[in-house]
């Protein structure tokens, strides 16, 4: 197998380049040079995914028989839908890293494959699209919607959407699980929301990687949720933080309605918190079916505390910074809560 990594130096794009060379597969990556080091063994064609110009020189790098594209989350449908243009000579397939905030009813109802998108035009600029109220439809949400049909028109049946909730493990730079992990090691009382026995379902990047490699070399097509099928409940989450960092603490669950009445950011200041009943709610079982398989979510705690404890922080990233609470507005809550 030829493949074309769209990204390839940052998270997903990179463990999917190293994956993929372990397989023995021939691998190009294309980025600006500017995220992080290219992964070794690979053929790196720098430039910009939204330069005519630099499209048309890495056509020239072709014919491959599948595109990644994992590097499409700022860029709006008319970008991606002139880079799916001026590759698709060059590609057989082209495998999309999409998200579940593609679909209308996220996070409130519950979701398959088959639910319905959110409405936006293939050749919509950044200004499509709007966030709600309650973070809700999201903006992000409609242009990843609008860059799934970009890539529809140019590739038609030969394309395939992998939709993603939440990914976590070595190499995060969100900072949700590492925030998890670095406040275990704190140790102490630790703000934790309610119920303790709620099922999160977060997927390993590396499984990501590995399912979009199998759609790479299948003749599927269309979109598949890619969703941890079993999950883990807040508690064996934060048991297991607690476990591989060594620290001394303990969780205490707070109703939900208790954190929201004292201003706690749900998604950020929490890490993975959300009420909505549908944030979890997400079907994968036709990724499941064609070959998703996951590890259980203690193997990416572990994992990500070794990668972090080793050689992940700091991280330099924009969204780091939003994630997780303060220590002092913890311990407020805490003190309140008795
Ligand atoms: N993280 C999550 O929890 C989550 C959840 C659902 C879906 N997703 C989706 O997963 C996908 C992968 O995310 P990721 O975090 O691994 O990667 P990413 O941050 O979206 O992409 C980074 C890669 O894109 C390259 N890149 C950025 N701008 C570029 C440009 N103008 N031209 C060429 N290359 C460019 C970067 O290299 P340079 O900067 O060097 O160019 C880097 O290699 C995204 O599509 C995201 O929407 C993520």
């Amino acid at each position: 197998m030829r493949i074309l990594v769209m990204g390839g130096t940052w998270f997903l794009g990179r463990h999917i380049a190293k994956s993929a060379l372990r397989e023995g597969w021939e691998v190009t990556t294309f980025n600006r040079g500017r995220s992080g080091r290219d992964v070794d063994g690979v053929e790196m064609v720098h430039g910009d995914r939204t330069s005519r110009e630099d499209l048309e020189r890495l056509a020239g790098h072709g014919p491959w028989d599948a595109v990644i594209d994992t590097s499409s989350s700022d860029f709006p449908p008319r970008d991606v839908l002139t880079a799916a243009t001026a590759l698709r000579p060059a590609a057989a397939r082209w495998v999309h890293i999409s998200t579940v905030s593609v679909y209308e009813g996220w996070p409130h109802q519950p979701l398959t494959d088959a639910s319905p998108l959110l409405d936006c035009p293939a050749d919509a600029d950044e200004s499509y699209g709007y966030t709600g109220e309650d973070g809700s439809p999201t903006q992000y949400g409609f242009q990843k919607a609008g860059g799934e049909r970009a890539v529809a028109e140019a590739f038609g049946d030969a394309a395939v959407f992998l939709r993603p909730g939440v990914i976590l493990g070595p190499g995060e730079y969100v900072g949700r699980l590492p925030w998890w992990l670095e406040r275990a090691q704190r140790g102490g009382r630790i703000l934790a929301p309610a119920p303790a026995d709620r099922r999160i379902q977060p997927v390993d990047v590396r499984d990501v990687a590995d399912f979009a490699l199998t759609m790479a070399a299948s003749d599927a097509s269309g979109g598949y949720n890619v969703i941890h099928p079993d999950g883990i409940s807040f508690r064996g989450l934060l048991e297991a933080c607690l476990h591989e960092t060594g620290g001394a603490g303990a969780p205490v669950w707070a109703d939900p309605a208790v954190l929201i009445d004292q201003g706690v950011k749900q998604w950020t200041e929490l890490p993975l918190w959300r009420t909505h009943a549908g944030v979890w709610a997400v079907d994968a079982s036709r990724a499941v079916a064609a070959g998703l398989t996951c590890r259980p979510i203690v193997k990416t705690v572990r994992d990500t505390w070794r990668w972090w404890a080793a050689d992940g922080r700091p991280v330099d990233h924009p969204r780091w910074a939003d994630h997780g609470i303060a220590p002092e507005k913890e311990a407020k809550i805490l003190a309140s809560l008795g």
